[in-house]
Formats: C-alpha cells, structure tokens, sequence
C-alpha cells in the first residue's frame, strides 16, 4: 500500500495525521456502482463514517445519494451538492430544528423511528405547509452478530418501530395528513462479515411487507441500511469488501414488488481502506512484563480500539521489509499519549525493533476515525492529507 515515496512524505509532515489515498476510494466506489447497478439498486453513503469535504465530494462524484443522522449532516450533504432529493434522514432523537432544516430543503425522506416522532415531523410540515416524505424504520429483531456497541436491529435496542407496533402506527397514519408513506427502513448494525445475517434480514423484510400488502398499504421503497463489515486483519488483501456477494444475496431473498425500489445505506464499507491513521513513536519504554511504543496519536485521533476494542492493523512504515534483511521482530504494547488506560491501540503487537521517530500506520481508519476523533486532554484537531496532495 505504501511505497517510498509515499513514506518519505509522511517524514516530512507533522503527525498525527489522517492519510487517504483517492484511489482506493474511487476503486471501491466503482465496484461499488457496478455491483449495485446490476439490479438497479440505489446506494446512499452514510456520512456518519466520514464526512471529510475531499471524501464527499469523490463520492458525490459517483451518483451516490446522502444518508444523513443529523442536522449538520443533512447541511453538509446539502453544502457539498448532494441532490435534495437524494438525502435521507435517520435518527431516533431529530430535534425540531433539524426537521425544519430538513423540511426547508425537501429532502427524500425522513427515516421515522417512533409515532411521537412521526407527529412532530407532521406538526412541522403543516406549520409549513408542507408534505414530507417518511419511512418506517422498523426494529426487525434480527441479530447482526457484530459488537454489542454496534447492534442495531434487536428489540432491546433504542432504534426504530416495533413490529408489534405496527397497528397503531398505520392507524395514526390516517390522521397525519402532512406525512406521504413513501417506505420501510431498516439497518441491524455495523461491522457485518457473518452475511447470512443478511439473508435473515431479507426474510423479516418480507414477512413485513406482507403485513402491509394485507392492509392495502403500498409500499414504494424498501431502504436495508448498512452495516457490510471490512476485513481490518488483511487490509491488502481484502482491500474490497464482498460487494458482489452481498448484492446477490438481497437480489435473491428479498421480494420485491413491482416498481418497488431498493435503498442501501452503506458508510463503513466504502471508506474504512482508503484511510490510514499515521503517526510517530514519541517514546520506547520498559514495562513490567512489556515494552510500550507511546505515539502521538491517540484515543482522541482514533476511539475505536478503546471504544469497541477494536483491531486495527499496526505497521511500523520505517522498518519495513528490506529483502534479504531479518528484521528483529518485537512484542510491543502500542498506546498513546492521552491520560486514560483504555487509550491503547494494541497490546503485544508484533513489530521489527522500534524507536523514536518511527512512523506507524494504523491502517483501515477511513471509517469511523478521524469523524470520531475530539478534542479531549485539549488535543489539537487531527488533520489530513491525501494521495496526490
Ligand atoms: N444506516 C444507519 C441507520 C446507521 O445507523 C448506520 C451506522 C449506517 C447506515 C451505516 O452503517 P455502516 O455501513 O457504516 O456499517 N462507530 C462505529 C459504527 C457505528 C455505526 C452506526 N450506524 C464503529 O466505529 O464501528
């Protein structure tokens, strides 16, 4: 992934910082397209994985709608020219103002996640004099099998409509006249490799479906969400994720109606490879039963390993494999300099011996990374940079 040159310019740059090569992102968005298109799917990019303007606008690029859980992301998308009525809007606590926003500039949909919600937006459309666009999204008790933190879909969970709810939302419907049912939404979590989750979902969906095929309910859209997982062990060699398989697989088990259309919501899946967390070792210490690399980057440039214990690959990019060199392989403990236990990005991490000003990559952070990074212990702003910078 990463040659000299490259290397020699990441030497050159203050760290921490976020690395994003273009072209893997182009790449995947392509794939992306190719596979979709085949059953004239319609993919949506969930900005909450990175909503970096550079980022953006390469997917915007490529046709891709904007799926949104917040105010600023739905002016976000709108800033960076998403088409209106490409944008979705998720979330189960939309404040009056965002749905105004929202409202203000006519968006597709807004993805309803409880009958208090569907009200407000009705009572704001009306103050309006408007009609907005509304999905159900419907808690299909279907278990991702993915960390806990990122479990969407299971009754327990604060997301979306209960099946068992179902009556009373379609009779509620009857007396909101500034809401249209445009379709059904549902996302059951994030980090999915086990796909067959998947297929489950499709299952419940067309159970669903019937309930509203026998209440004379049509249903336009069917949006799935997200949630395809990436592999974070072998970056290189599974840089794309199985777009071609987990298309099929909603082709061949979800019924789709006539003239019905299919959305999905991915974020993660398109832009976890492109980006790299690069920093530098400050420190080489001795531990009781250990050594610890300390960098400069942290917790505050990227939570998911203290967050979620979630692995990301570790490579040291000034030791890299010198043919005919052994390099001197290590265990190292690898954190960072931010004042909390959890802010370690690795325990016993195999790396050639490293020292003081090494650069370490923490490779697959293009999703959920830099948009998570914060300001605590009052760290600057992580920064940028990308492939043909
Ligand atoms: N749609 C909805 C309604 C969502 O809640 C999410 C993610 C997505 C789509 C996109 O899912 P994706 O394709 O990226 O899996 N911070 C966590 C991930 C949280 C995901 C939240 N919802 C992490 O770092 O793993």
């Amino acid at each position: 992934m990463f040659n000299k040159e490259i290397i020699h310019k990441f030497n050159s740059t203050p760290t921490p910082f976020y690395y994003y090569d273009l072209e893997v992102l182009k790449q995947t968005l392509q794939l992306v397209k190719t596979e979709s298109e085949k059953y004239n799917f319609i993919v949506h990019y969930a900005l909450k994985a990175n909503a970096n303007n550079e980022i953006l606008n390469v997917i915007k690029s490529f046709h891709i709608g904007a799926d949104c859980v917040s105010g600023n992301e739905v002016k976000k998308a709108v800033e960076c020219k998403f088409d209106s009525k490409d944008i979705v809007f998720a979330g189960v606590g939309k404040s009056d103002q965002e749905i105004n926003y929202a409202l203000d500039h006519s968006i597709f949909c807004f993805n309803c996640e409880s009958l208090q919600e569907m009200e407000v937006i009705n009572q704001l459309a009306f103050a309006k004099n408007k009609t907005a666009n509304i999905a159900l999204r419907i808690n299909p008790n279907v278990n991702a099998n993915t960390h806990k933190y990122i479990t969407t879909g299971l009754e327990e969970n604060k997301f979306g409509i209960n099946v068992w709810e179902l009556d009373a939302v379609a009779e509620a419907l009857k007396t909101l006249p500034n809401l249209k049912l445009i379709g059904l939404h549902f996302h059951i979590g994030s980090q999915i490799t086990d796909l067959s989750a998947f297929k489950s979902l499709c299952l419940k969906v067309n159970e669903i479906q019937h309930w509203f095929s026998s209440h004379h309910i049509n249903i336009e859209n069917i949006n799935v969400g997200g949630g395809l997982g990436v592999d974070y062990h072998e970056p290189d060699t599974h840089r794309f994720a199985d777009f071609k398989t987990y298309f099929q697989l909603f082709n061949d088990f979800l019924e789709i109606l006539p003239g019905q259309k299919v959305h999905f919501e991915l974020g993660r899946a398109l832009v976890a490879q492109c980006g790299t967390l690069i920093s530098r070792v400050l420190y080489v210490k001795k531990g009781m039963n250990t050594n610890f690399a300390i960098l400069d980057a942290g917790m505050t440039e990227l939570l998911r390993p203290a967050l979620y214990q979630a692995y990301h690959k570790i490579e040291n990019l000034s030791r890299l494999e010198i043919p005919n060199i052994k390099l001197h392989m290590q265990k190292y403990d690898v954190v960072g300099p931010i004042c909390e236990s959890a802010d370690c990005f690795g325990k016993a991490v195999s790396l050639p011996e490293t020292s003081r000003g090494d650069i370490i990559a923490l490779r697959t952070a293009g999703a959920y990374g830099e948009v998570m990074s914060s300001a605590y212990n009052l760290r600057d702003k992580v920064k940028a940079i990308y492939s043909g910078d």
